[in-house]
């Protein structure tokens, strides 16, 4: 467009020299006059004032910038979609997880909030299970490793919550999560909190009967969940999900709450 414009110019001022120059030298002879106006030269045209190019060029910068705003507000929109989406799909699963209180293996008073911020992994099992429990805390050890390898993964806290409290003390507790990782904190409290939280992630338990050394089982569900920053129960890992499945599920729900979490726009 510069281009057209500055010929236009060119024409226009090179018209104007030939112009100057013939009536000075020739504008005497009438018959020239007459050749010059009737002829030779096209009768000029208005001579064209600078604002047309102001408001040509504004004009394509509203169309082109009205264009990039259209586009960022369509961006916004489906984001906002898609966070709607999310949060539509995140409620129906708002049945499960939520509030507890608890003791953890060092005796301190831990409340699900004080967890804010973090991803968790929790698991509902306890210490005197014999081969379920260790299976499944060996593989929670495992992954909860492996992703503290990798790079620009936000740190997981394991959490072992005790399905068996009358038995498993914090002393109890902590020897025996600390056999299997020094990353994982394990859980207890009284009956009540431990059903209370039990019943928000509706973990099943029921102790058995009782041999003549007071030994017993707990009958108790066998299930990983996955909890985000936000203190939401996001996913879950039954027993027959490997290491590798597992890893790959957490980042992938570690890459959509980033995404959703974004500060772009
Ligand atoms: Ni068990």
């Amino acid at each position: 467009m510069s281009f057209y414009i500055t010929r236009q110019r060119l024409i226009s001022h090179v018209r104007d020299v030939i112009a100057g120059s013939l009536s000075r030298k020739k504008i005497d002879t009438p018959e020239f006059t007459r050749t010059y106006c009737n002829a030779t030269l096209p009768p000029r045209k208005p001579k064209e004032s600078k604002s047309p190019i102001t408001w040509r060029s504004l004009s394509v910068t509203a169309v082109i910038g009205g264009g990039l705003l259209a586009f960022m507000l369509y961006v916004k929109r489906e984001k906002e979609i898609a966070i709607q989406k999310e949060r539509k799909r995140q409620l129906g699963k708002a049945a499960i997880g939520g509030h507890f209180e608890l003791v953890d293996h060092n005796n301190e008073l831990r409340k699900s909030e004080d967890f804010i911020g973090q991803w968790l992994l929790i698991y509902f099992g306890f210490t005197h299970c014999p081969d379920i429990c260790p299976d499944e805390l060996e593989k929670m050890a495992a992954v909860v490793k492996k992703l503290d390898l990798e790079e620009n993964v936000p740190k997981v806290q394991p959490l072992f919550i005790t399905v068996d409290p009358l038995r498993d003390t914090p002393q109890i507790v902590q020897k025996y999560v600390q056999e299997f990782s020094s990353r994982i904190l394990g859980l207890t409290g009284t009956t009540e909190q431990v059903e209370k939280a039990c019943k928000a992630y509706r973990v099943y338990f029921s102790a058995g009967p009782r041999d003549e050394e007071k030994d017993y089982i707990v009958d108790h569900t066998i299930i990983m969940y996955l909890v985000n920053p936000d203190g939401e129960f996001v996913d879950y890992f039954g027993q027959n999900r490997q290491v590798e499945e597992i890893v790959t599920s957490i980042r992938v729900n570690m890459a959509k709450w980033d995404q959703l979490h974004s500060s772009w726009f």
